[in-house]
Formats: C-alpha cells, sequence, structure tokens
C-alpha cells in the first residue's frame, strides 16, 4: 500500500480531530492536529501578557516566536499525541475557552502561520499524515491525495463543544459557545492569509445528521480508494 497525506479541514467542532484521529489509527498513519498548535501559541501570547482584553501586542509576540517550542509527544496510554509548549504538557489548558477566545486572533498574524505552517510541512515529508485544521488541503499540503472539508450547523457544533468543555468540568454557557464557535468561524473564513475554504478538489462532509460511525466508514472508504 503506498503512503499518502490526508487533509481534512472545516468548521471548529465538526468532529474532525475525532475522526482523523480514528482514521489515522486504522491506517497506521501519524496524526497532527494543527489546531493544538496554534492553541499553544496562544497560550503563550496569553502567559507572556501580549494579550490584554481583546488587544494583542502582535510586535512582541513575533520577536519572541523564537522562544516558543512546540512538540507533539506521543501518550502510549491514551493513544494519541499531546502537545507540550516548551516542554510542559499543554493539552488541557489549550482546551479552554480563555484560548479559544482568543486562539482566531493569534492565527491572523502571518509570522505565526510561517512558523507553524514550515513545522508541518515538514512533519509530513514522507507522508503517511493525517492532519486536520483550516488550511491543510489548501496551504499546508496542496498535493495532497485526500482532501476533505467537514461542516455541520453551528448548532450542533456548539452543543457538541458544550458537552466536551462540560465532561473536562468547565463552568460554561452555552450561549457563549454558539457565540464563540460563530466568531472564530467568521474570523477564520475571512481572514486575508490562508482563510478557511473548501478546497476545490476536497469532499465535502456535512455532518449535521450522520453518526461518528458511519462519518469514519465514510472516510476511510475514501481512504482506501486513493491508497
Ligand atoms: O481546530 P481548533 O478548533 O482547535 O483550532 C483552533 C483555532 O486555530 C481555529 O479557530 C483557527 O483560528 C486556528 N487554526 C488555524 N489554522 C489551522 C488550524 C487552526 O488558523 N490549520
Amino acid at each position: 500500500m503506498k503512503k499518502i497525506t490526508i487533509a481534512i479541514d472545516g468548521f471548529s467542532s465538526t468532529g474532525k480531530s475525532t475522526l482523523a484521529k480514528q482514521l489515522a489509527k486504522k491506517l497506521h498513519y501519524i496524526y497532527v492536529d494543527t489546531g493544538a498548535m496554534y492553541r499553544a501559541v496562544t497560550l503563550f501570547a496569553m502567559r507572556s501578557g501580549f494579550i490584554e482584553e481583546d488587544k494583542i501586542d502582535e510586535d512582541s509576540l513575533i520577536k519572541t516566536l523564537d522562544d516558543i517550542d512546540l512538540k507533539f509527544v506521543f501518550n502510549s496510554n491514551l493513544g494519541f499525541a499531546e502537545m507540550y509548549l516548551n516542554g510542559e504538557n499543554v493539552e488541557k489548558e489549550i482546551r479552554t475557552m480563555s484560548v479559544s477566545k482568543n486562539v482566531s486572533q493569534i492565527s491572523v498574524i502571518a509570522a505565526v502561520r510561517e512558523k507553524l505552517v514550515a513545522m508541518q510541512q515538514a512533519m509530513g515529508v514522507d507522508k503517511g499524515i493525517v492532519m486536520d485544521g483550516r488550511d491543510i488541503g489548501t496551504v499546508v499540503f496542496p498535493d495532497a491525495e485526500l482532501k476533505i472539508f467537514m461542516t455541520a450547523s453551528p448548532e450542533k457544533r456548539a452543543v457538541r463543544r458544550y458537552k466536551e468543555l462540560l465532561d473536562r468540568g468547565e463552568d460554561i454557557v452555552y450561549a457563549d459557545i454558539l457565540e464563540n464557535v460563530q466568531k472564530r468561524d467568521h474570523i477564520d473564513s475571512n481572514r486575508a492569509i490562508s482563510p478557511l475554504k473548501r478546497a476545490e478538489d476536497a469532499i465535502e462532509f456535512d455532518n449535521s445528521d450522520l453518526g461518528l460511525e458511519d462519518q469514519f466508514q465514510r472516510m476511510y472508504e475514501h481512504s482506501l480508494r486513493v491508497i
């Protein structure tokens, strides 16, 4: 079987990472969650005091970009890799609402995208990779053999996110989650650099009404056709 690159893009909380993880496991491929990388840079900026209210000190962040060391470390108990920021496991912290509220503003910064896209491309040189994000099929791997673009209604996605955060013990309100999902969609889709959009050759999955098992089966069948 030949090794390929699988790019999974789409709106937030469409279940991209759950499916991408499952697919990578089934194919014995590497899985990379690029959202975790943007989230870790956001956490770094927050901890460094570069984000006050809605204002971002872009210049200071850009000057310190070289101090940000990001690594995925595989956790064999969990069966997937966790995000490390300068040697610290930040997997839990990067998924909190406070990071979600700031991440899209950090993701518009060109220098941040350049750094992260270069790392992502390096991780994929040998193929055999499933990568999920917003610009994987359009910018990171425009030649990916299989591209999937996932959508679902904002309400379905907000419910999914709400349940996830509740399970993690966060004190949150559904309306805030829906607002965050819609705001991020807007910023991600309208930014000047690498906006979220479906690559022309991507297969669209609207999973508002499809169960996880059905979605996984469809995705797996698509990958077998290319491999
Ligand atoms: O996938 P996730 O929802 O964790 O991504 C968090 C944010 O990171 C997105 O809303 C988007 O602003 C940014 N992102 C991006 N490009 C990617 C992956 C994520 O701009 N490839």
